[in-house]
């Protein structure tokens, strides 16, 4: 009885007894229960071992034969998809005897990243993703533009919203959009892009090649949180800064589009607000789907990027840095391109490299398989082929890869079939390359499309300067469409567990 051992099991008979009469009417109830208990050596503690939370981890005690209930450090990364705060003067309460209450907590969970859902258009093969915006919260589709320096929206179609702020000229927005140009006065009824001394900014669709002046201002905007394996809760930024543009500018979007969500390398594109609002390492991650009928994702924040089956994506980037361009499109020196550049040191195709100032069509005669019939050039395309003897791959059609040689020769961009070829028409498939007008100044050596990026996880770290690639995601049995729906799948699971309706 004086034996050392004896005090647990002491307390654990009376901790037994609370348990099990606080479990009810369950049918299949344990008649005991029994944790097993170790003394510290150095604190001479006795500790107990429970699991807590979902995903269930394992959580170390003290034993406190005189505590009142059990507590738990919730600062060293409490992460639950089950937790669930006692609301004051509820039943648990009670049983505390507490009548404390925190009627508002001022530390709000930030989320650490967020997610975007992003479907190919079938029609115009345009990359669309639709957030939400203004009061009340209307759904706004957007074509992604990868080199766009922010997001514009058509405010000339039907835009209510009682928490639009234009943005005064000088203001702190208009210099992050390092525009001088002031509106400073319009003579209609005050409205989104008619606002008297705002700024203004000539947002740009570059499908239509146009660009038109619009305001600037801002609305809240609100977008889907994420932990790289689940989408979670909405989350909310009540001053999205966008500029304003006219049904004019929208034209050639794909159907249901209002406007054009810029990811480029500016201070005020969607990635750079996301960021410095939530306080996240200003990076984010592209992983288009090459189907019609499957969403990929953007991502903003950082990794992991789970995809199916339990894939970590981020695992596997090789990492190239990325180049600033102190020349835009327009020849104008000055302000930086927004545009992310890489740096191609040679090309390759089947391991041999090719001369670099040969066009990359001549891929017919060097290395395709003699069996391989060249066929006529379906437009825009230079380099068209039968499909009859080319076999088909996990990586698509079995032809020779490409390798974009970077920083050093062991630094390479593989692009396999999948990614450079295309079936233009029936049985002909064309190396989807097309030669860059030569009329722009400056002229940029090699355009990567959305085509060579699908099935890729590509994350651009600008807090680091460097693009992270992963090559095609159909090496690693895996695609993009993957990272959506499981994620989306996930979170359906996690709600059901936790009894939670969805909100779907
Ligand atoms: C709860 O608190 C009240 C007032 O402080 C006290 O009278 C009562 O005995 C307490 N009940 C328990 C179960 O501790
Ligand atoms: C802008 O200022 C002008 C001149 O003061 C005024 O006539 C006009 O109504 C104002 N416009 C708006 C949108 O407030
Ligand atoms: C803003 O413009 C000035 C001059 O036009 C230029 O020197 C500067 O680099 C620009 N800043 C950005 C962020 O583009
Ligand atoms: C490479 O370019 C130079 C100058 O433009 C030209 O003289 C030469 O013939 C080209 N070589 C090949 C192999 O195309
Ligand atoms: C090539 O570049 C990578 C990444 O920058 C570096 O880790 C590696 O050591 C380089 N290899 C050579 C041979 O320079």
């Amino acid at each position: 009885m004086s034996s050392p051992s004896s005090f647990p099991l002491i307390f654990l008979c009376c901790f037994l007894l609370f348990v099990s009469s606080s479990l009810g009417k369950t049918t299949t109830r344990p008649k005991a229960l029994v944790l097993q208990v170790t003394k510290d050596a150095k604190t001479l503690q006795y500790v107990t071992q429970v699991s807590q939370r979902t995903p269930l981890v394992p959580v170390k005690l003290t034993l406190d034969l005189g505590g009142e209930y059990m507590w738990v450090n919730c600062e060293r990364g409490y992460k639950s998809s089950s937790y669930r705060p006692a609301t004051c003067g509820s039943a648990p309460c009670k049983l505390l005897n507490t009548t404390a209450c925190d009627t508002a907590c001022k530390t709000t969970t930030r989320p650490k990243a967020l997610v975007l859902q992003v479907t190919k258009d079938a029609k115009t093969l345009q990359y669309v993703t639709q957030v939400s915006q203004r009061t009340p919260l209307v759904p706004v589709k957007l074509t992604l533009d990868l080199g766009g320096e922010y997001m514009w929206v058509n405010c000339e179609r039907g835009y209510k919203s009682s928490s639009y702020r234009p943005a005064t000229c000088g203001s702190a927005p208009c210099k992050l959009l390092n525009t001088t140009a002031c509106d400073t006065a319009c003579y209609s009824a005050p409205a989104p892009d008619c606002y008297n001394n705002t700024c203004s900014h000539s947002p740009s669709n570059n499908i239509a090649n146009r660009g038109t002046p619009g305001q600037l201002g801002a609305d809240v905007f609100t977008i889907r949180s994420s932990n790289g394996k689940n989408v979670l809760r909405v989350v909310t930024v009540p001053r999205l800064y966008f500029v304003c543009a006219t049904n004019w500018l929208a034209d050639g979007l794909a159907s249901g589009v209002t406007g054009m969500a810029g990811l480029g390398w500016t201070g005020a594109s969607l990635p750079a607000q996301l960021s410095s609002y939530f306080r996240f390492d200003r990076k984010f991650a592209l992983c288009l789907s090459s189907s019609t009928r499957a969403s990929g994702v953007v991502f903003f924040g950082n990794g992991p990027y789970t995809l199916l089956p339990n894939v970590d994506a981020s695992l596997s980037l090789t990492y190239t840095p990325l180049i600033q361009n102190p020349i835009t499109e327009s020849g104008f020196v000055g302000d930086a391109s927004p545009k992310y550049f890489i740096g191609v040191t040679s090309i390759k195709i089947n391991d041999k490299p090719i001369k670099f100032n040969k066009t990359l069509l001549t891929i017919d005669e060097e290395a395709m398989p003699k069996n391989v019939k060249k066929v006529s050039n379906v437009k825009p395309f230079g380099a068209c082929f039968s499909s009859k003897n080319i076999g088909s791959t996990r990586l698509g059609p079995a032809v020779p890869s490409i390798d974009l040689v970077l920083q050093n020769k062991s630094v390479y961009w593989r692009i396999y079939g999948a990614n450079s070829m295309v079936e233009a028409k029936k049985n002909v498939l064309c190396l989807a390359i097309v030669e860059a007008r030569k009329d722009f100044r400056p002229r940029f050596s090699v355009v990567l499309g959305g085509h060579q990026l699908e099935d890729n996880l590509l994350q651009f770290d600008l807090s680091k300067s460097r693009l992270g690639f992963t090559s095609s995601l159909l090496g690693r049995s895996t695609t993009c469409v993957n990272g959506w729906l499981y994620w989306k799948g996930n979170w359906r699971q996690s709600k059901m567990e936790a009894g939670i309706e969805s909100e779907e």
